[in-house]
Parts: structure tokens; C-alpha cells; sequence
């Protein structure tokens, strides 16, 4: 039996299953009160009701959202490994969210304010989001300006109102912005729905090929319904009918069966055109020029279900640069790297530690990992398996180099991850300490190492032993001898040999 349609189900109950006889009248003594305090559907009701707010996102708070498909309509396998793009006429399902910027919650759709334009893949391989806006590029070009940029979007810390002297004070001193100044009060700064705007990923990222070959894309998604904006006057007056005209307006359409689309294209860049650039081409504050990088095509994005429950599925998403797939990078756009950074930062505080085990942002591949325990923890937190690694379970997960993204070369060094062991000596310092020590410390620190090492298996122990020889053969030795190790000094590794003899 289905338990959610049984009638069972249907029975109203408190958040630990007791079955409700009455929701209209709270348990008193006698008809005029007071309330009994053990009337705990009362106190939990009201305590509930007392917590349903959660922080609205610091920027980008009003928002729509649904699901929906994106299909690849050509081939850019040469371009990126991305599993999502791996051939023609492939789908993978997708949340999307439109917003404005700097409205709180309840404000009005139809401000002139860029609009957030956040895409998440649910790929085979992990979240891809693309959380974009619907212009190519931004007002600033260095992360440290974004929360004075911000405050001046938003209320005046005085009287709580919109002040144009605060953003005109701002963007008078940051001739960075204009550019992006020109489009908001352009014809397209008002957007009438978010179904006729465009959406862009704005930074430059890095797709990466089947043969770990690197290049520079920027992503932008045309829509389909045609560009359609609103005037000021138009804008007052749908503001003043409907603050909530783009919201309803994605929502009716695709209740309607009328499903938004945007064709998805890309520009590329190669490292060597990029070194050529007359720009920076990591600036966020330009485009690429269209006849130098012309729009190549990859595939529809279609909207076709409404969110069942808009706290749940719209509210609860968590969008972040850092939420790529293998085949999809970053650039070296400081923007974009601090985005990087931030956004996760931003969920686990609006959202909670643990925001990436809500249903709405689980990864839909297998995923398994090293982290443990933290606020609204569920499913089985690692069940058994070691929390940390490396280990020597077989089962646990383990790091797979064959991920690795190539060096990002940046003239006289490059970004890896460089083997911090190379290079160093780990032993010198701790064998220096051991023979400083008297002949009495060093019997006490050998026999507290074999009371504890004793406990664990042979491997383990000859792993550890190694490293003691590596320090000081007394040291290694006398270890050994406690735990009841014969050691063949020709079985240890060379470098071991070479200090034992
Ligand atoms: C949302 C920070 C630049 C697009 C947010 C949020 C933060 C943030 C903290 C709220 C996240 C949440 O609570 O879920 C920043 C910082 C930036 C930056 C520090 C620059 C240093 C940009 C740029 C774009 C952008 C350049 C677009 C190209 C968005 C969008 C959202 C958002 C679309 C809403 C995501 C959603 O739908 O949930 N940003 N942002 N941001 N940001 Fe940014």
C-alpha cells in the first residue's frame, strides 16, 4: 500500500506522529481558559510557526523558479568532456531561478535592476550550476568592491530608503561600471518577464577536452519568447497592479503548457588567442566581440514544471559558481574566484551546513565523501566507513587523479596541486628531537608508541616503523623490538635500508 494515499496518511498529526483530535480548540480548564501547558500540539504549533523564516538571500532574495530539460542540439565534444555534452539529442533535467538583485523578498519583478538568471544541471557526473545574469557583463571587476556596490543598491542605512544619491555617489567614483550602467538604463533595463531576457554566465570559464586540453568559453542563452522590456511608465504601472508580474508570468505560462526556451551557445577562446587579446579577456566588465568569437550552438534549455512547493524546491536551492562538472573550469577572472569561494559560504549560513543534503540540491550521481555530523544531519552520514583518509579501507572512498585538470600556466608559475612532500624532509627535525633525548625519555616515548601502535595491524605497524627508522634507526628499532617486530631490513623501502646500514 501506497503509505502517502492510505488513509492513515490523511490523519492530521504532530511532528512526532501523535494523531490530532482537535485543531480549533486549544486544551483549557474550562471554557474560558487559561491554556494547559501540556497542550504540546499547542506549543509546538506555535513554536513551529515562530521559526519559519529563514535568512532571504543577501542579494537576488526575489525570485521564480522551475524545472525542466536541456537537450543538446550540437556537438562540442571537441571542446569539452562535459558527460552532460557528450552527444546529440542527450537531456539532463534542470532547475532554473530568475531574480532581481537588490529587491528584499516581497519586492517587485519589475524594477530596473540586472536579474539574476541561475541555472542547475543535475548531470551524471555532479551539479553544474551556471548562475548568471541576463547581461554579458558587470559592474565590477574586483571581488573587495562587491559589498559597498551592494549596500548602495539597497536602503539607506539611515531612513531604510532607495537612495540614488548613495548609487550615483558610487558609480561616479568606478568608471568600471559603466558599461554596465549603460545597459540598466538602456531599453533593456527592465525586462518585462523572465521569460524575454537572455541569460549570460558573464565571467570567462574554461571547458576542458578529452585530451586535457584547456579552453576559454563564455556561455550565453538567448531566448526564445524574443527580447521584451518594459518602460519606466510601463514599469509603474505593472509594479502598482502586480508586484509579482515576472513570478506569475513564468508560472501561468508553463501551466499553460506554453514552455519558455532559450537556445544555448558559447564563444570560444584559445590560451594563445587569449594571450593576444587587445583586453584583459578574464575582465568581467567586457565582452568578446561576437565577429572575432561568433556564437556557436549547443542546445535548448525548456522549462516545463512548476515547483510543488516553492519554500522546498525554489527557496531551499542553493546555486554556486563552484558546483562544476569534469570538462567545466574556471578562468582566472578574480571575480569569478571569489564567487568561487563565497557562495557556499553564503548557503550553509541561509541555509545550514548541511544544504547540500536537501533534496532540491543532491548531486542525482553517487557521491560519497570525508565529511561528518553538522546541524540537520540525514541519510547515513558514511555509515562505518572511516572519516578520514587517507585509510586503508578498501570500500572508502578515494581520490581518482584521472580528474585532474591541467596546470593553469600563468607565465612563471602555474596553478596545480604540487605534491607537498617534494622537496621536504619530514624525518631530520623529528629524529634531531629523539636524540636529544636522555636514554630514560627515549625508552618512555618508545614503549607509550608500542602500548598504543600494538593495538593495530601489522601493515599499519611496518608502515609506522618506517618512518621511525627514516628519523633515527634507534628510534625505529626500538619501537620494533616492543611491538615484537623481527625486521629484515632488506624488506624496507631503500631509503629506509640506507639509513639502517
Ligand atoms: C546570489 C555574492 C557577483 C549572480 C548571490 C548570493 C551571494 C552573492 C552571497 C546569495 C547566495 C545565496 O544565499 O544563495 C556575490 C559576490 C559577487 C557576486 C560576492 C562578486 C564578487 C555576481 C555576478 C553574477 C551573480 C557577477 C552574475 C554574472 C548571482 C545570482 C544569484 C546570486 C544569479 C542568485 C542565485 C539564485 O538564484 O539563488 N551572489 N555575487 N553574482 N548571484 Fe552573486
Amino acid at each position: 500500500m501506497d503509505k502517502h494515499n492510505s488513509e492513515e496518511s490523511k490523519i492530521l498529526r504532530t511532528r512526532d506522529g501523535y494523531p490530532i483530535a482537535d485543531n480549533q480548540n486549544s486544551l483549557t480548564a474550562g471554557p474560558r481558559g487559561p491554556v494547559a501547558m501540556h497542550d504540546f500540539h499547542l506549543s509546538e504549533k506555535l513554536a513551529h510557526f515562530n521559526r519559519e523564516r529563514i535568512p532571504e538571500r543577501v542579494v537576488h532574495a526575489k525570485g521564480a523558479g522551475a524545472f525542466g530539460t536541456f537537450t543538446v542540439t550540437n556537438d562540442i565534444t571537441k571542446y569539452t568532456k562535459a558527460k552532460l555534452f557528450s552527444e546529440v539529442g542527450k537531456q539532463t533535467p534542470v532547475l532554473a531561478r530568475f531574480s532581481t538583485v537588490g529587491g528584499e523578498k516581497g519586492s517587485a519583478d519589475a524594477e530596473r535592476d540586472p536579474r539574476g538568471f541561475s541555472v542547475k544541471f543535475y548531470t551524471e557526473e555532479g551539479n553544474w550550476d551556471m548562475v548568471g545574469n541576463n547581461t554579458p557583463v558587470f559592474f565590477i571587476r574586483d571581488p573587495l568592491k562587491f559589498p559597498d556596490f551592494i549596500h548602495t543598491q539597497k536602503r539607506c542605512p539611515a531612513n531604510n530608503l532607495k537612495d540614488p544619491y548613495m548609487r550615483w555617489d558610487y558609480w561616479s567614483q568606478c568608471p568600471e561600471a559603466l558599461h554596465q550602467v549603460t545597459i540598466l538604463y538602456s531599453d533593456r533595463g527592465i525586462p518585462q518577464s523572465h521569460r524575454h531576457m537572455n541569460g549570460y554566465g558573464s565571467h570567462t570559464f574554461s571547458f576542458v577536452n578529452d585530451e586535457n586540453q584547456r579552453i576559454w568559453v563564455k556561455f550565453h542563452f538567448k531566448t526564445l519568447q524574443g527580447i521584451k522590456n518594459l518602460t519606466e511608465e510601463e514599469a509603474t504601472e505593472v509594479k502598482a497592479k502586480n508586484p509579482d508580474s515576472a513570478t506569475e508570468d513564468l508560472w501561468n505560462a508553463i501551466e499553460e503548457g506554453n514552455y519558455p526556451k532559450w537556445r544555448f551557445s558559447i564563444q570560444v577562446m584559445t590560451e594563445e588567442q587569449a594571450q593576444n587579446h587587445p583586453d584583459n579577456p578574464f575582465d568581467l566588465t567586457k565582452v568578446w566581440k561576437h565577429s572575432d568569437y561568433p556564437l556557436i550552438e549547443v542546445g535548448i534549455l525548456e522549462l516545463n514544471r512548476n515547483p510543488e512547493n516553492y519554500f522546498a524546491q525554489i527557496e531551499q536551492a542553493a546555486f554556486s559558481p563552484s558546483a562544476v562538472v569534469p570538462g567545466i573550469g574556471f578562468s582566472p577572472d578574480k571575480t569569478l574566484i571569489a564567487r568561487v569561494m563565497t557562495y557556499a559560504d553564503a548557503h550553509r549560513y541561509r541555509l545550514g551546513t548541511n544544504y547540500q543534503q536537501l533534496p532540491v540540491n543532491a548531486p542525482r550521481c553517487p557521491f560519497s565523501d570525508y565529511q561528518r555530523d553538522g546541524a540537520m544531519n540525514y541519510g547515513n552520514n558514511g555509515g562505518s566507513l572511516p572519516n578520514y583518509e587517507p585509510n586503508s579501507n578498501p570500500n572508502a572512498p578515494k581520490p581518482a587523479p584521472n580528474y585532474a585538470e591541467p596546470p593553469l600556466s600563468l607565465g612563471d608559475v602555474a596553478v596545480d596541486r604540487y605534491d607537498h612532500r617534494e622537496g621536504n624532509d619530514d624525518y631530520s627535525q623529528a629524529g634531531d628531537l629523539y636524540r636529544l633525548m636522555s636514554e630514560d625519555a627515549k625508552e618512555r616515548l618508545t614503549e607509550n608508541i608500542a602500548n598504543s601502535l600494538g593495538e593495530v595491524p601489522e601493515d599499519i605497524q611496518k608502515r609506522q616503523l618506517c618512518q621511525f627508522f627514516r628519523a633515527d634507526v634507534d628510534y625505529g628499532r626500538r619501537v620494533a623490538q616492543k611491538i615484537g617486530i623481527e625486521i629484515d631490513f632488506s624488506s624496507l623501502p631503500k631509503e629506509a635500508q640506507a639509513v639502517t646500514t
